[in-house]
């Protein structure tokens, strides 16, 4: 990453971003930061690690989020991410579920700001990766337009840096700790771009090295086009997962600082995808063939990629044969692989029209 770069990022998501989400997009692009789920300490302390941490090595720049609030467990598991080699370690305080809180992790620790400045130090001083905090604007009912309100998110956000952090990433939105799902924590709350941007040049004013992330609501790439001169970076989350194909224009709205953001997929650019899929997908059953005695199913990688062909014709039929457990569960071999993908494809316009290019511009 150059000097001043500016970041985009998928973000965390428990149950999407595993290792397979992970490859996946870095066949879509090179630059951008990609996060594990959130893995609590105890599981990689005490539970199977290889499990919890392994991935690929082409997955770099990858970053491991970490749930916990203890400042010697916290050490212990961003020692160990980083022997296995992540880039960056991130701890989660923005999550409001309720099994989180009941281990006192997650959105509430943005209550204890001095507890999350020992976790970070903690961290910090057990590896040589960047420490970053991913948070929410505030909690419950706090009105960030108010002063008081606004300078809890500010005192927060300067705890972390005080204590290490390099990055802090904003979920611009309150997280609700009672009433609210975490469905609903992620659309209910009202976005406040304007607030981040503040507490952005507020914390630069007194620490000008760290970077902040917007993150909330980007769906898609006209929006970080909008915003790109208020924050350092951006965290994409549901757009990312769900509409993947965005994410062929990241490295060029890297290098045209955020000017270039249009992308398209025609016959080309889908083949290219589809290889490194394909790849992908026989370097994964070689190396399970070799590690596990479970069955190979292809539907661990398969179901990430069901919104690649989004808006163009035949991608319904696309998802249906990714996700159809008569047609994923024989394939076993290199050229069952290459087969089964290749088939899917056909029933994409791409392939029925020679001309036919489809432009997004969002
Ligand atoms: C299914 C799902 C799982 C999530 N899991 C995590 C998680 O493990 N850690 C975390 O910090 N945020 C998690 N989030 C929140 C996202 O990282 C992100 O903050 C949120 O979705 C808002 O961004 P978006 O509007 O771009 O999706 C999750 C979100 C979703 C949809």
């Amino acid at each position: 990453m150059e000097i001043g770069e500016k970041i985009l990022a998928v973000a965390p998501m428990m149950d999407l971003t595993d290792r397979h989400c992970r490859s996946f997009h870095r066949i879509l692009t090179k630059k951008a930061h990609l996060y594990s789920e959130m893995i609590n300490t105890g599981a990689i302390i005490y539970g199977d690690a290889h499990r919890q941490l392994d991935f690929d090595h082409d997955e770099h720049y990858v970053i491991l989020q970490l749930g916990g609030s203890d400042p010697t467990d916290l050490a212990k598991a961003a020692k160990r991410g980083e022997e296995w080699g992540y880039d960056q370690i991130d701890l989660n305080c923005g999550c409001p579920s309720e099994r989180v809180q009941k281990g006192s992790f997650g959105a509430c620790l943005m209550a204890e700001p001095n507890l999350v400045a020992e976790c970070v130090k903690a961290m910090k001083d057990a590896v040589s990766i960047p420490i970053s905090v991913k948070h929410r604007l505030g909690l419950n009912e706090m009105n960030p337009d108010h002063p008081l309100d606004y300078q809890f998110a500010l005192d927060f956000m300067c705890a972390v840096s005080q204590a290490g952090a390099s990055q802090v990433t904003i979920h611009a939105r309150n997280a609700v700790l009672k009433g609210l799902s975490p469905k609903e924590n992620r659309m209910i709350p009202p976005l406040r771009y304007d607030i981040a941007k503040r507490l952005r040049v507020d914390l630069q004013k007194h620490f000008s090295k760290v970077k902040v992330l917007l993150n909330g609501g980007l769906e898609n790439n006209q929006m970080i086009h909008n915003h790109w001169d208020d924050f350092d970076g951006f965290m994409i989350g549901r757009a990312a997962y769900h509409t993947p194909a965005m994410l062929l224009a990241w490295d060029r709205m890297i290098e045209t600082q955020g000017q270039d953001y249009g992308y398209f997929l025609n016959e080309q650019t889908w083949i290219e995808i589809q290889e490194g899929i394909i790849r992908y997908s026989q370097s994964w059953l070689k190396q399970f063939s070799a590690e596990s005695s479970e069955h190979f199913y292809l539907a661990a990688i398969t179901r990430h990629v069901l919104g690649l062909p989004h808006g163009l014709g035949g991608a319904r039929l696309w998802r249906q044969q990714l996700s159809d457990h008569r047609l994923i569960a024989p394939v076993k071999t290199h050229q069952q692989i290459e087969q089964f993908f290749t088939q899917a494809s056909r029933s994409l316009r791409i392939f029925s029209d020679e001309n036919f290019v489809t432009q997004y511009d969002d």
